[in-house]
């Protein structure tokens, strides 16, 4: 299939571009590089061997994504465009209405004049809020609680609605638990701007010499530790997730949504010691609060994506923490230093 992967320039879209060529698939590019670089798209020509068509373009500018079908001739579209952070979210909630939804059905509707009717989308772990239990299935209810969350979920609802007329849309959801890891190369990996918001590349920074400490938010919660737990997968997993997605069409007027993740969970304290044990760097840890709107714990119940589309997440977090150390190491300052 010829793939025209939004945001494929960023950290998953990028992993995702290298899965569909491995599975011989073709991409297509276009990313505005609001939060990734010219330097990624170069790196992803070279570990290709080929160079990826790039259009630099906002989705919400019709026009330019019009373009973009018309002379492409794509089959389908993995979506990963957007802005993912959920305290800025918090600060700025107009810009993720603005820039996930009115991007969504900017694109949406290109799609729909061009008669491209596949569409993965990236969703996220984060639509199903604080329901109490801490194994999370896909049939559980939607109740984000933040602007971010609150924004794949209505392009969730969006997404259903579209399929809902009947015009043979074949859609995918897939949400997300906590990406983590580098592909194996150390060519590509997260390069956040500023300081990173998620723990894996603040651990990664810690031990690389650039933090003085982790800051770990709660150690009073009923875990295994006290501190938090998340489903860590492997970006390479994810990335072969989308391509599973992809391939397995649940036909005209579906809309199936997936869980991808290990199905297990690590503690704060967990990942800071396989991280240790990774970089075979000491790591200064400083206890601290709760951060406002963590849970406790939460893990994907993810037999759905292992039954239905074949897939599972088998890269331990020990592979991911050696393959985002040896990004770190190769790339101290992301793509910027080079
Ligand atoms: P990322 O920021 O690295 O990649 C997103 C890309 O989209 C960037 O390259 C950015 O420049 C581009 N972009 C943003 N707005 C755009 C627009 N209007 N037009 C064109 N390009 C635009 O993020 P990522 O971690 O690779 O996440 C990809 C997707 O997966 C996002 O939708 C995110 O919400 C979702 N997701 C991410 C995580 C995570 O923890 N990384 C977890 C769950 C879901
Ligand atoms: C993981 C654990 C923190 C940083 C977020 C989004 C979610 C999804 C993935 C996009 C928690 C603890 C963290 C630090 C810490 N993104 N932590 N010190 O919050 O599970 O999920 O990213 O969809 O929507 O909410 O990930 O990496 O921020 O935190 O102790 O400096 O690490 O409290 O227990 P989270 P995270």
């Amino acid at each position: 299939m010829r793939v025209l992967v939004t945001g494929g320039a960023g950290y998953i879209g990028s992993h995702t571009v290298l899965a569909l060529l491995a599975a011989g698939h073709e991409a297509v590019v276009v990313d505005n590089l609001s939060n990734s670089s010219e330097e990624a798209l170069a790196r992803l020509a070279e570990l290709a061997g080929r160079p990826i068509p790039f259009t630099r373009l906002d989705l919400r500018d019709r026009d330019a994504l019009g373009r973009v079908f018309d002379r492409e001739a794509v089959d389908a579209v993995i979506h990963f465009a957007g802005d993912k952070a959920v305290g800025e979210s918090v600060r700025v909630p107009l810009q993720y209405y603005d820039n996930n939804i009115a991007s969504t059905v900017a694109l949406c509707e290109v799609m729909r004049t061009r008669s491209v009717r596949t569409l993965v989308f990236s969703s996220s772990a984060t639509v199903y809020g604080d329901p109490g239990p801490r194994l999370f299935v896909e049939t559980m209810p939607l109740s984000p609680v933040s602007p971010y969350g609150w924004t794949k979920a209505m392009i969730e609802q969006i997404l259903l609605d579209l399929v809902a007329t009947g015009d043979g849309w074949d859609v995918t959801r897939l949400r997300y638990f906590n990406p983590i890891g580098a592909h194996p190369s150390g060519r590509i990996g997260e390069d956040p701007t500023g300081v990173p918001n998620n723990l894996l590349p603040f651990v990664s920074q810690v031990a690389i010499g650039q933090r003085p400490a982790v800051t770990v938010f709660g150690d009073d919660y009923d875990t295994v530790d006290g501190t938090g737990v998340r489903d860590y997968l492997h970006v390479s997993d994810l990335a072969t997730g989308h391509v599973a997605a992809l391939e397995h069409s649940a036909g005209p007027d579906s809309c199936e949504a997936y869980n991808l993740g290990r199905g297990h969970g690590s503690s704060v304290l967990q990942v800071i010691e396989a991280f240790r044990a990774a970089s075979g760097r000491e790591i200064a840890v400083r206890m601290a609060p709760r951060r406002p709107g963590d849970l406790a714990a939460c893990w994907a119940d993810p037999s759905k994506a292992q039954r239905v589309l074949g897939w599972t997440a088998d890269h331990t977090l020990e592979e991911a923490c050696v393959d985002t150390w040896r990004w770190q190491t190769a790339n101290p300052n992301g793509y910027r230093a080079a």
